[in-house]
């Protein structure tokens, strides 16, 4: 009896840790009132069982934002490992993409469809054009009727230059309300975030460790600043992007870099930390291949 009840509450305090967990990525909150946390979890290149397993691996350590998108070709495998964890759906906030063959009005809703049979849900918390191509009107309006219909919780952009969006909001019944760009630090994007936060649009970075090109992983900068923390060159940049007010959403296939990464809210950059990571800056993308 006596071990028993040793059991069950040593359970329930691993119920409620993990649950503390969950909730202790800080939220965004969207022109719209939705909120959705600063940090996520990308799945580009995650396909399969690899896919499924880092999802269900992600959600374990407390990651509660998933990033895909239909041209990934892994929603099934992302709604797989959703499934795996046995998270509550309501505690997750998943994101997915139109790709540019389904632009347009008819074609948007079947991909909507697609997408949500795919990932195994009946909503979607954030969707998102993927590219400024082909017939956005026509894809917005379908995004604005799935929107209403409560199939969407929120709706945004990907790509998208600042007069691209100015474009979109002069004809929007509804008003898009992430744009995910690339952002890191070698295109760090101060003068289009402004903007977009000006169009009341949040700010979510893609490839925040630019997939680790030009010596992203060896930066000396990056690599003393995280010294003087004990903090990784990830966790700099992570931390760096997070007090900048913007989403990030890295993508790992280790465990112990999922830890790592979401490991960034027990210390804070100073200004002369952030003054010497903007010196970083080349303005310019480092995936030239998909301009
Ligand atoms: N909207 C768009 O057009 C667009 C475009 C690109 C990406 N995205 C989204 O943004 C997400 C992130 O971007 P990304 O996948 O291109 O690349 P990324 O997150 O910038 O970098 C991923 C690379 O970093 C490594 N890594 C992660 N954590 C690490 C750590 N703590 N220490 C050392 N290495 C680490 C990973 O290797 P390991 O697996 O070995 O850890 C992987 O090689 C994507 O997965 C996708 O969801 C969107």
């Amino acid at each position: 009896m006596k071990k028993y009840l040793i059991l069950c509450i040593f359970s329930i305090l691993s119920i409620s840790i993990y649950s503390q967990i969950g909730r202790s990525v800080p939220e965004q909150t969207l022109s719209n009132g939705v909120s959705m946390p600063i940090l996520g979890f990308g799945t580009l290149y995650l396909t399969d069982s690899i896919g499924e397993r880092c999802v269900a691996q992600a959600i374990s350590v407390g990651y509660r934002l998933l990033d895909t998108g239909r041209i990934y070709g892994n929603e099934e495998a992302v709604g797989k490992g959703i499934k795996k964890s046995g998270i509550k759906r309501e505690e997750l906030f998943v994101t997915t993409k139109v790709w540019v063959s389904d632009m347009g009005y008819e074609n948007t809703k079947k991909a909507f469809e697609e997408s949500m049979n795919k990932l195994g849900l009946d909503y979607i918390d954030l969707y998102l054009i993927h590219r400024p191509r082909g017939d956005i009107k026509g894809t917005w309006k379908a995004m604005e009727e799935l929107y209403e219909a409560g199939k969407i919780k929120a709706i945004g952009v990907s790509n998208f230059e600042p007069d691209q969006l100015t474009d979109l909001i002069a004809y929007a019944k509804i008003k898009p309300m992430v744009n995910q760009i690339e952002t890191n630090v070698f295109f760090q994007q101060h003068e289009a975030q402004a903007a977009n936060e000006k169009l009341g649009v949040q700010v979510e970075a893609w490839s925040p460790f630019a997939e680790g090109r030009n010596g992203f992983f060896s930066n000396q900068t990056l690599a003393a600043i995280g010294k003087k923390y004990n903090k990784s060159i990830a966790q700099v940049t992570l931390r760096w992007l997070i007090q900048r007010g913007i989403v990030a959403i890295p993508r790992t296939s280790s465990k112990e870099h999922m830890i790592e990464n979401i490991n960034i809210f027990d210390f804070e950059l100073d200004a002369s930390d952030m003054q010497q990571i903007s010196k970083l800056d080349l303005n310019t993308s480092q995936f030239p291949e998909w301009e």
